[in-house]
């Protein structure tokens, strides 16, 4: 048995959720699934496969999935590794998919770590989840609020990238 470590960032509770499914996804394929949040610092070296996530702010992952990435470059480049993101431009302006898949362009630059995949997934926006700061951030980009999270989209992808994370 394959095992697999899902780990994500997430400042809200959105990209945990995804997180959770995706794992789920995993498992139902015969894989032994971890999820685990990047504060965790979790060792990619105890697992075959992995998968990272961040949601976005302002263009970029969460600083704290960045440097869980760069700090563990090297194993994650001798293992197949798939990321993910759940950001709002997913829901509002589905269109705009290469702008959402550059999103992790910095961090593939920087890390060196080629992703196997990169799920691209609407998030939300869920008012009372964000502060006022990130509320008025949102409001003001007239981002639609709800929870856009598209669990078919989310379940497809996770069995898609299934066999290249060897699950
Ligand atoms: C201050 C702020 C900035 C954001 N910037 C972006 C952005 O640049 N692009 C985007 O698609 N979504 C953006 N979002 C939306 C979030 O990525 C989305 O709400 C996501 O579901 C949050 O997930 P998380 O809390 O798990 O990180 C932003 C949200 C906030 C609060």
């Amino acid at each position: 048995m394959s095992s697999i470590l899902v780990v994500y960032a997430t400042k809200s509770g959105c990209t945990f959720g995804v997180a959770e499914r995706i794992g789920a996804a995993l498992a139902s394929k015969g894989a032994q699934v971890d999820v685990v949040s990047v504060e965790d610092a979790p060792d990619p070296a105890d697992y075959d496969g992995v998968v990272v996530g961040s949601g976005i702010r302002v263009g970029q992952w969460h600083a704290a999935a960045k440097e869980w990435v760069t700090a563990n470059a090297a194993a994650l480049k001798a293992r197949p590794t798939a990321f993910y993101v759940a950001c709002m431009t997913m829901a509002a302006e589905p269109e705009k998919i290469e702008e959402v898949r550059a999103y992790s362009d910095p961090i593939i630059e920087e890390s060196g770590v080629k992703p196997v995949d990169i799920g691209l997934f609407a998030g939300w926006f869920e008012p009372k989840k964000f502060n006022l700061v990130e509320r008025a951030v949102l409001k003001a980009l007239k981002t639609p609020q709800g929870d856009y999270r598209d669990w078919d989209a989310i379940e497809a992808w996770a069995e898609e990238v299934a066999p290249k994370l060897g699950a």
